[in-house]
């Protein structure tokens, strides 16, 4: 089908389409892998499916543990539908074992279980490389009230809750992950933009394995199969 919807946004993972209804948005997942905030970048072919599908019965199915979200429905192997929301410019880290920059800034061994999840806010500002912002800088910059702050997080680590058990029912541990929430017309703030290896970081259970975009990241090898191990083993329990 030719489609001519007017293109909102591109990412470097998707591409946000308006559609007929001004509530909804097309996401189209890409083909693409970047590192280093874009500057290594690859074509890997299959990658698009994997995430949609994997976010979609992830959104699903955190949905049905009372976790409001975006997602409409999956309308092809690469594209959803998701509710049009104000995107709040921050990435929300929870971290539950210690990792990636992490474990680099604090010099905290990689694989340290924390003793609680440790929440980070993370300014959305490619120039600025996305940094690490605390709850002063999220107000002084009216990017959330006090009030939304408080919200996030609770909602944030309710997430991380859901999704420790989902992944934990798979034989994967949830190392951490980062999430995007938006704000609907009436104010409500709802969890947005997607879950999946590209945003979480997820060992094997037994093997420790990364089941991640730390594959790409890394050097350690092909994503796909990696992915589609996620996929398989959350299909297998969800579908
Ligand atoms: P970090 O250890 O590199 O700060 O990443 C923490 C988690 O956040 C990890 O699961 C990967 C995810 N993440 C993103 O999804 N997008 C990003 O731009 C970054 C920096 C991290």
């Amino acid at each position: 089908m030719i489609r001519n919807d007017v293109l909102l946004y591109e990412g470097k993972a998707k591409k946000l389409f308006k559609t007929d209804d001004p509530k909804v948005l097309r996401v189209e997942y890409l083909d693409q892998a970047t590192a280093l905030n874009g500057g290594r970048k690859d074509i890997v072919e299959g990658k698009a499916s994997l995430n949609n599908q994997i976010t979609s019965l992830i959104f699903k199915q955190i949905k049905q543990n009372g976790i409001q979200n975006h997602f409409i429905r999956k309308i092809s192997k690469h594209e959803q539908l998701v509710e049009m929301l104000e995107i709040i410019p921050l990435e929300v880290v929870i971290r539950n074992v210690s990792a990636g920059s992490f474990a680099n800034r604090l010099a905290i061994l990689e694989g340290k279980i924390l003793d609680y999840p440790v929440l980070e806010f993370y300014y959305k500002d490619d120039h600025l490389d996305d940094p690490l912002i605390n709850d002063d800088h999220v107000k002084i910059m009216n990017i959330a009230t006090e009030q939304e702050i408080t919200f996030i997080k609770h909602e944030a680590h309710r997430i991380n809750k859901v999704l420790i058990e989902l992944f934990s029912e798979v034989g994967i541990r949830l190392i951490d992950f980062k999430i995007e929430f938006g704000r609907r017309a009436d104010g409500t703030i709802i969890l947005a933009d997607e879950i999946t290896p590209d945003t979480c970081r997820l060992w094997d259970d037994k093997t420790k394995d990364h089941l991640d975009k730390d594959v790409y990241r890394r050097k350690l090898g092909d994503m796909i199969p990696v992915y589609q191990e996620v996929l398989i083993r959350l299909e297998k329990v969800f579908n």
